[in-house]
């Protein structure tokens, strides 16, 4: 990876926009398309003001802030698409919707250019089935990208050799440490972290404790930097429902959200993006 990377990252959402800051912190030009320019803007605003975090907090001057955001490109278009080295997708998470998304790539991208896919829990291989599945992996970032180091690195059945190497040197590359992880519903982190979660609204809904308090348990017990609920939050609960309902397809009962889950997410409290989840913001 000597050569300065292009970088074309789908979706300036709350991953999208965080995983274009990792790349274009450690020098990489980035393309960050959205559905309309307004949200493609907003997602470069985003960045824009996780960078005036980082120069308050004395990590990079106003001069680094400016040269890191003038790498990131907002755009509605596919223009520069055909000159990336590798594609991140951030979209909805919704099968059909990622597999036409690399559909339309596939045309426009160059043959050797990478997909990735930064799904929380649909299958590598069958996005990749889509398009390019050799050349297809699973990039698994955590909320939020910018700060978290493990990216979960999932090839699918034909993912080659070479196209995991790449994956795995291109974490190196922006200061993630990656792991490689069987393409199983989940993966290792979602797995673990829906049983605590699921445990967590269990006591709750049986008056053991309350939310503060489990928090409060987890963060000081566990040395956790956020507690369960606070984490339901930042994630959102209706993204949370769907991965809750993959894994109990997948696994049974034990991943199935208890009631007062059930009852938050019927309720709208989606969480801090809704403003309001377990916690008023
Ligand atoms: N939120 C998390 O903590 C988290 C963690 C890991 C992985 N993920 C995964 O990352 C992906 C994005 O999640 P998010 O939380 O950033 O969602 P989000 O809703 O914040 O952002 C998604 C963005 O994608 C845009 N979009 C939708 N269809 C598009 C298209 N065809 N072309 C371009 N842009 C399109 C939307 O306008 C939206 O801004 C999902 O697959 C999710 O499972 C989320």
């Amino acid at each position: 990876m000597s050569k300065v990377m292009r970088i074309g990252i789908v979706g300036a959402g709350m991953m999208g926009a965080e995983i274009a800051l990792c790349c274009a912190w450690n020098g990489m030009d980035v393309i960050m398309k959205e559905v309309t320019q307004e949200r493609a803007d907003n997602g470069k605003q985003t960045v824009a003001r996780l960078l005036t975090k980082a120069v308050d907090k004395g990590r990079i001057d106003t001069e680094e802030k400016e040269n890191v955001l003038a790498r990131i490109q907002p755009t509605d278009m596919y223009e520069g698409f055909d000159e990336v080295d590798l594609v991140i997708e951030a979209i909805l998470e919704v099968s059909e919707v990622k597999q036409t998304l690399f559909q339309e790539l596939d045309v426009i991208c160059k043959p050797e250019c990478i997909f990735a896919s930064n799904t929380s829990s649909i299958s590598i291989t069958k996005l990749a089935s889509a398009a390019r599945p050799e050349r297809f992996v699973g990039l698994h970032f955590f909320s939020p990208a910018s700060m978290m180091k493990l990216v979960e690195v999932i090839p699918g059945l034909l993912t080659t050799p070479v196209t995991i190497e790449f994956a795995m040197a291109f974490c190196r590359t922006i200061g993630k440490e990656p792991v490689k992880v069987k393409n199983v519903e989940g993966f290792v982190v979602n797995r673990i972290l829906l049983a605590l979660m699921n445990e967590a609204y269990r006591l709750l809904d049986e008056g053991v404790a309350t939310k503060e308090d489990i928090d409060t348990a987890c963060r000081l017990g566990l040395g956790h930097p956020v507690g369960p609920f606070r984490l339901s939050d930042n994630i959102s609960l209706d993204l949370l429902g769907k991965v809750h309902t993959i894994l109990t397809d997948a696994y049974g009962e034990r991943f199935k959200a208890p009631g007062i889950f059930r009852e938050h997410l019927d309720a709208g409290r989606m969480g801090r993006k809704a403003g309001r989840g377990w916690y008023d913001y």
